[in-house]
């Protein structure tokens, strides 16, 4: 059933303190609840409204008498207590079996332990409960388990007691002293060792804070603790936000459906977010790992602290703390140019997979108005275009008008579950701002596209740039109303210098060389007075606003940016745009004549990646970015019909070239951006290896026997996992036999599952894979599709990352996903639910495709006992 917005009613009763009692055992759990709760004046009904799933109920009682099974009633998972007093304490006992829990979603086993998940709705799977996020209370928990098994026990806020029990069992009482919705809720029961530490805040309090791993694990949690430090520090000196708990813990479980959950004082993390050492653990494992372990501790303040009153709300905490997270990781390379580079790449994730989204079957408002199954709306609109969302108001506000806002956001709601909106009005109001038309943002779906063209007048010097908006219609809403969207200009001279900018009608400081333009209406003119000559526009810089930008570059005026724009993101798209106007032209010819024989590369191209390359000047991290072609995806979404061999062929075509013009100087970067010494995650040296690894790829393309020994030496000599991951990708891609490689690669790491990962997904991502080798990888005993990461490794990137393969004429890949999507929602709907999502553009496909892809869809669709999340997946696939 769908749930809308529209329909929010305000909770009937409001819970004050729940203690919670834990007998843990996999087979059977005793869960007994105490709440205590109090009629809500706001709400006109006077039903108790509690929500439980593959519950057993064993016992409910009303102010101590047992209710009667004629008292309440129980529909699906909503148990309803009719014309309940106004004070009212329940007690509930309830029993549930975790070791059967393969959802992952509310108290489960991995490797033997308990954890649980709780967000959006896994608390119900615990315990009947108001489970819904504006219903915020205080916990006190009680865990009893055996303790040789389950040494460590652990829950939110303060540990207050624990001690022993009968029967070589033990216990631990946690209290919290914050109130807090249930999806913040969490606990632990493992056998687990803790690298722990104290450290002090600014204001001298001193906080215990703990990462705790498996054994065996506990030389992979440095830059976890680290990363925790920095974020902590990083929240008191941007926000002015100090961590409220004197205990702070990150858990690390193999076994996870997402990144990590930011439980109040208990953040449960994904391994893959917390465990790194040189050995194992790549560049870009370790930015991930900083990335998430600070989006889990701002949440405390973004998320936890102030919460959202509903689910449709959820991109308030999402993309403000993805933001945050964002804004941390630049900090964290403190230099301008290291800044852009995190910009450069949250510019290619929304390309890479947004934008995708906002055109196809699911698009949604960054605040959805429906949905079936919350768990399909934890999206990359939500998070990412939501973190866009909240850039922009910083763009629009500056730096310290955006800190005004958020002081009055926490002054006017900390302790309290609030909307969007909200945010929004402390944003306008902090700053005297109408941000109304802003509110269009999080109501309308689709990538707006800014259409933008210019025009010089010598005589009176003025130089105009009018820009003109739209929004392609998405699911239900055909027509859009115009944004508020800030266009960030630049001008440059016929020298590649920017011009100081006088924009009529403008207030910017004497000098500005980039403006904010406001685009508010469907069409606008911008004047720039006292222009000399006529300058070449680089428009939407720093990606100002999450759009498309439509502009008649020549070539020329590309490369001019190319060489000289002083915005690095603008610098970098001009070389992603002249890359993309070739990989679309030589994908046509591709399609028309079916090979490759009569392609050809201009030397302009060329040249102008040749000079970028070998220029010392900039940073590696950002000649590396400049080098890459735009993904298959990206390129897939700008053609009106994909024939996605034809961009493979392409693609790899134009790399080819480039690897065999530039040789040399590939060879000379190779060499000049090695690091030697000790290993270190820092953005210079990852920075470098990742424009040496690069150089190595190109190499690699069609190498010649000195090109693979270079690949095979640094493989057997490699000091750290990025350059050893990177070797074995790069000899996988040069179409030589990489077999003894993945061999000597896997006895390696054998024992270590994010390595095994790695394993599975270079291979289901290589040319060469096609669904037989991945179904032969698949009878490997080291897959299973009951572990999200493992399942992920080798399936999502095969359908995701190999579009190609997945794209096989016949089919035959496309009746694998059926196969897969519907074995895999048996074990675990919320990964099902997301290999569902691969089939998101199967309207953008060559008719026969298309026919092949809608019968695996329907396929699927036809399945009685389908879950909620692959349900709504399939179907709005079918309809949209
Ligand atoms: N709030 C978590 C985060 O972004 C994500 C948890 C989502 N879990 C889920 N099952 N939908 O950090
Ligand atoms: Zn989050």
């Amino acid at each position: 059933a769908t749930i809308y917005r529209k329909d929010y009613t305000v909770p009937s009763y409001l819970v004050e303190t729940v203690e919670l009692g834990f007998d843990l055992d996999p087979d059977r759990t005793i869960v007994a609840n105490r709440i205590t709760m109090q009629h809500n004046p706001a709400s006109p009904s006077r039903s108790i409204v509690l929500h439980g799933e593959e519950l057993e109920l064993v016992e409910l009682r009303l102010n101590g008498r047992a209710l009667a099974p004629t008292e309440y009633k129980i529909e699906g998972s909503v148990l309803t207590i009719p014309r309940a007093p106004a004070q009212v304490v329940l007690e509930i006992e309830t029993l549930c079996t975790p070791v059967q829990n393969t959802s992952l979603s509310g108290l489960y086993v991995s490797n033997g332990s308990f954890y649980t998940q709780c967000e959006a709705e896994g608390f119900r799977r615990i315990t009947y409960f108001p489970d819904r996020p504006d219903v915020m209370a205080r916990y006190t928990v009680m865990l009893r388990a055996d303790k040789a098994r389950y040494p460590v026990l652990l829950s939110n806020g303060n540990l207050i007691e624990s001690g022993e029990l009968d029967d070589g069992r033990h216990y631990a009482k946690w209290e919290d002293p914050f109130k807090k919705p249930s999806y913040l809720f969490a606990l632990v029961a493992a056998r687990l060792v803790c690298q722990e530490e104290h450290y002090t805040l600014k204001s001298g309090r001193e906080v215990l804070l703990q990462v705790w791993v498996e054994e065996g694990n506990l030389d992979k949690t440095d830059y976890a603790m680290q990363s925790l430090k920095n974020s902590i520090r990083w929240d008191e000196e941007r926000f002015g936000l100090e961590l409220d708990l004197d205990r702070f813990m990150i858990v690390a479980v193999g076994d996870f459906n997402m990144g990590a959950m930011e439980n109040k004082g208990l953040n449960i993390f994904n391994t893959k977010f917390v465990l790194a050492n040189p050995r194992v653990a790549t560049d870009i494992d370790y930015a991930g790992i900083e990335a998430v372990v600070g989006h889990e501790y701002f949440h405390n303040w973004t998320g936890n602290r102030v919460t959202c009153r509903d689910w449709f709300q959820l991109s308030l905490k999402e993309g403000l703390t993805v933001f945050r997270d964002q804004e941390f990781s630049a900090d964290m390379i403190g230099t301008d140019s290291g800044r852009a580079v995190t910009r450069i790449d949250q510019v290619r994730t929304l390309r890479q997979a947004q934008f995708p989204e906002d055109a196809g079957p699911m698009a949604h408002p960054v605040r959805p108005d429906s949905f079936v199954e919350i768990n399909n709306f934890y999206t990359v609109t939500v998070y990412e275009k939501g973190a866009e969302v909240v850039r922009m108001y910083q763009t629009l506000l500056g730096r310290d008008g955006f800190r005004k806002g958020m002081d009055l956001y926490f002054a006017r709601h900390d302790g309290q579950a609030v909307e969007c909106d909200d945010f929004r009005a402390a944003m306008a109001d902090a700053n005297g701002r109408d941000l109304r038309q802003f509110e269009r943002w999080y109501s309308q779906a689709g990538t707006p596209v800014v259409s933008a063209r210019t025009r010089y007048d010598a005589v009176k010097r003025n130089f105009d740039i009018i820009l003109s908006q739209r929004c392609p219609a998405t699911a239900g809403q055909p027509d859009k109303l115009p944004f508020h969207i800030p266009v960030a200009v630049g001008l440059l001279d016929a020298n590649g210098k920017d011009l100081p900018l006088l924009l009529e009608g403008g207030d910017h400081p004497k000098g500005a060389t980039t403006v904010v333009l406001e685009l508010t209406e469907q069409e606008q003119i911008f004047r720039f007075r006292n222009v000399d000559e006529r300058p070449v526009p680089s428009i939407l810089r720093d990606f100002s606003a999450p759009v498309v930008l439509e502009y008649d570059y020549t070539d020329d005026e590309l490369l001019h940016l190319y060489r000289h724009d002083s915005d690095a993101v603008n610098r970098w798209e001009a070389g992603q745009r002249l890359a993309m106007e070739r990989l679309l032209k030589l994908t046509a010819q591709v399609s028309a004549h079916g090979d490759a024989a009569a392609l050809k590369l201009d030397s302009t191209f060329i040249e102008a990646q040749r000079a970028l390359l070998v220029d010392e000047a900039l940073d590696p991290a950002f000649r590396e970015l400049a080098l890459i072609l735009p993904s298959e995806t990206i390129i897939a979404e700008q053609m009106e019909v994909v024939d996605p061999q034809a961009i493979h062929t392409a693609r790899q075509f134009m790399r080819r070239t480039i690897g065999a013009a530039l040789k040399t100087e590939l060879l000379a970067q190779y060499h000049a951006n090695q690091t030697p010494g000790a290993y270190s995650p820092d953005a210079l040296s990852a920075g470098k290896r990742a424009l040496k690894n690069l150089c190595l790829s190109y190499l690699l393309v069609a190498p010649d026997a000195a090109q693979l020994q270079l690949a095979q030496q640094q493989f057997d000599h490699a000091s750290n996992m990025t350059d050893r991951a990177a070797a074995l990708v790069a000899l996988i891609h040069s179409g030589s036999d990489a077999a003894s490689y993945l061999d000597a690669f896997y006895q390696d790491f054998a024992n270590e599952a994010l390595v095994v990962d790695k394993w599975f997904a270079m291979q289901a991502a290589a040319p060469a894979t096609n669904v037989a080798a991945v179904r032969k990888l698949m009878q490997h005993p080291a897959f299973t599709l009951k572990n999200p990461n493992r399942a992920r490794s080798l399936i999502f990137n095969f359908t995701n990352g190999n579009p190609a393969q997945f794209h096989a004429a016949d089919g035959s890949a496309y009746a694998f996903w059926a196969e897969l999507v519907i074995e895999l929602d048996a074990i675990n709907p919320q990964v099902a639910a997301r290999l569902a999502r691969s089939m998101d553009r199967w309207r953008r496909y060559a008719p026969a495709l298309q026919e092949k892809m809608k019968q695996a869809l329907e396929q699927v669709a036809a399945r009685s006992k389908l879950s909620n999340d692959v349900q709504e997946v399939v179907s709005k696939a079918l309809a949209n």
